[in-house]
């Protein structure tokens, strides 16, 4: 196996910096759109060939060291009673928003068989890797999760999900305590069925304020990572806010520590315990630029960065569906000439 990933999330030396990127399975590649012509996103999701055929694309295209399973962060949502839709070009939507304590108590925590799909995905998945590079698993954070049943869809302002953390903190803790207990589980079902490394998003974190990412986000991260059969499995924490966040996230004691592109990397590095590896930071938009000014920003943050053990490169979040495929593949191809 292809162990640079594994070892830089351990901390250990590599020869170079290992890499993938976040929602590397996905629009931006017409060989997904040939996928997804034919079926919806949950029934790509939903069906263990197909999403293993998905997590596969960017393995055989882009010869990537990881693979991330092909899944969302809402699936878990969708088991405990959310009514889930995806529609192009608008996103995710729950057609019950969960608003009143009624909504809470009618959510269900035992949901693993409704999630069996996803175990069978990582078999399939691990059968074609069949050991060449370790497979991602992953789901959403508590709070990210929360912002969606709440919403009903995707939000600039988290006006609704705030106002319930607000007025009704006990209701948002019920419903965080929920969410946290199906993750846990759910992250384990995906360790029991094969996955090689777990991360949790907490992508919409950088919309709390810090006391408020303390408690109503950190202290459910923790507990989700404090309750994972991790043997050798790293665990990554992303949240869109880690610039601030990192000395709380920290606290959670993952293995690294996913950075977005606001922070200098070397800076956050060395301010996190020793043992904490990083993965980021390059802001995504880089990756619509000219080629040399994707080498030359590649680059200058390996230079930032080398000597260090403890480094994944990946983006400051997702890359966006209209980036060009082939500035996808130079920049791997950029990562993967370097020596340090
Ligand atoms: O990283 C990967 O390639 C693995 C697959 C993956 C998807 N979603 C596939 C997907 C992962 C890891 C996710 C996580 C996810 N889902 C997050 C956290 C990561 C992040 O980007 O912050 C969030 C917030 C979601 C919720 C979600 N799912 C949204 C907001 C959307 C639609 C809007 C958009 O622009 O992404 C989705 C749909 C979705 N999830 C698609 C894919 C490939 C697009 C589906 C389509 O083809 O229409």
């Amino acid at each position: 196996m292809n162990t640079l990933f594994l070892d830089a999330a351990f901390s250990k030396p590599t020869e170079r910096p290992p890499v993938w990127m976040m929602r590397q399975a996905g629009r931006f590649m017409p060989q997904y759109w040939e996928i997804k012509n034919k079926y919806s996103f949950l029934e790509m999701c939903k069906t263990p060939e197909i999403a293993a055929d998905v997590t596969m694309l960017p393995v055989d295209l882009l010869g990537i060291d990881a693979a991330i399973l092909f899944s969302d962060i809402l699936v878990t949502a969708e088991a405990m009673g959310g009514d889930l839709s995806f529609t192009q070009g608008i996103g995710p939507r729950f057609a019950n928003p969960v608003r009143n304590l009624q909504d809470v108590d009618n959510l269900q925590v035992d949901v693993l068989d409704k999630l069996q799909y996803v175990a069978d995905a990582i078999k399939v998945i691990q059968q074609r890797l069949n050991g060449s590079i370790p497979l991602i698993g992953f789901a959403g954070a508590p709070f990210t999760v929360m912002s969606y049943l709440v919403e009903g869809a995707s939000s600039k302002d988290f006006k609704t999900t705030k106002l319930l953390m607000h007025n009704h903190p006990e209701i948002a803790h019920k419903l965080l305590a929920k969410i946290a207990k199906v993750t846990a589980d759910y992250l384990n079902l995906q360790i029991a069925a094969g996955v090689n490394a777990i991360q949790i998003f907490d992508s919409w974190a950088m919309a709390l304020s810090w006391n408020d990412y303390q408690e109503f986000s950190h202290r459910y991260i923790q507990e989700i990572i404090a309750n994972l059969n991790r043997k050798d499995i790293p665990v990554i924490s992303f949240c869109k806010g880690s610039s601030v966040f990192a000395p709380i996230m920290a606290e959670a004691k993952p293995d690294v520590i996913s950075v977005d592109w606001n922070a200098d990397l070397l800076n956050i590095k060395n301010s996190l315990p020793i043992g904490i590896a990083v993965q980021g930071n390059l802001d995504p938009h880089i990756l619509y630029a000219d080629k040399p000014v994707i080498k030359k920003t590649i680059l200058q943050l390996f230079e930032r960065m080398r000597g260090e053990s403890g480094f994944i490169f990946n983006l400051g979040h997702g890359i966006m569906p209209d980036i060009p495929f082939d500035n996808v593949k130079y920049a791997i191809e950029v990562i993967k000439e370097f020596k340090y």
